[in-house]
């Protein structure tokens, strides 16, 4: 088996809800956990228990990132998020907790492509804990483990132009734009006076009736993260 391949295999790079798995080409039984430490912040594969303690996180004010925000859900409801979220091969999540233990946030790699070695990233923290160096903290550990331990070679997102805080922190790890284009708002009954769109109306186009916002696609490659990690530190 190529070496890339029997890493697949191995639950503490590739965790799987199976106690059965293989390490080195040894059958080993038992649960592995993943756990990814910074600074202050751990990354461990996300739990069911972790989505019912969202419940709890703030909300935004912004109206503009209204998506963000934790969705009312009962609680057959989150463990159907939840379902949905972890049962993919080609998905998977993670929890963030910081230095004092709170579920800070959650994040994801989708449409993990396994022989180009890229996916796409998602991340969402709770409105109480942005703006606090935690998000380019996550980033900063978990792609070190993404291009060592995971050996992906690239890592692509999206991000709305008027989300500048994501858009800066983004930049500061090293992804860069790779593409800008419309897309349709999420929610096309948007206050048009309110002060949040107005100050970011640049990054929006109302086009008979309908409301469309731009977004950016970016891209990181391994060598790029490293070498500016080794400028930073
Ligand atoms: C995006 C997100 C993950 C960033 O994490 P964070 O912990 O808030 O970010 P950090 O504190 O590490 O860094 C924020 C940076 O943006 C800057 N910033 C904050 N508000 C800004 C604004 N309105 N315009 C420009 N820069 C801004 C900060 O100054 C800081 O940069 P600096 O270190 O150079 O000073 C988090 O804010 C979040 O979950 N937001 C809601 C969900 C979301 O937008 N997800 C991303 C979707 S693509």
């Amino acid at each position: 088996m190529n070496n890339y391949l029997s890493l697949l295999l191995d639950p503490r790079v590739w965790p799987r809800n199976s106690s059965l798995f293989t390490i080195n080409g040894q059958l080993i039984k038992g649960v592995v956990k993943l756990e990814i430490k910074g600074e202050r912040v751990t990354i461990r594969d996300l739990k069911l228990e972790d989505v019912f303690e969202m419940r709890n996180w703030g909300y935004h004010d912004n109206p503009l990132l209204e998506d963000y925000n934790f969705p009312h859900m009962s609680d057959k409801e989150i463990k159907l998020w939840y379902k949905m979220k972890v049962n993919s091969f080609f998905n998977k999540y993670y929890s963030i907790r910081n230095e004092r233990d709170e579920l800070i946030g959650y994040m994801g790699i989708k449409g993990i492509k396994i022989f180009r070695r890229e996916s796409t990233l998602g991340i969402v923290l709770d409105p109480n804990h942005i703006n606090k160096g935690y998000g380019t903290e996550i980033l900063d550990t978990f792609l070190r483990h993404y291009f060592i331990e995971m050996k992906m070679k690239k890592m692509i997102l999206e991000v709305a132009e008027f989300n500048k805080r994501a858009y800066r922190v983004y930049e500061k790890i090293g992804f860069q734009p790779v593409g800008y284009y419309l897309d349709d708002f999420f929610n096309q009954g948007l206050d048009l006076k309110n002060p949040y769109y107005l100050a970011e109306k640049s990054s929006f186009v109302i086009d008979d009736e309908k409301i469309y916002n731009y977004i950016y696609k970016m891209a990181l490659q391994k060598n790029r993260f490293f070498k500016l990690r080794k400028i930073r530190t």
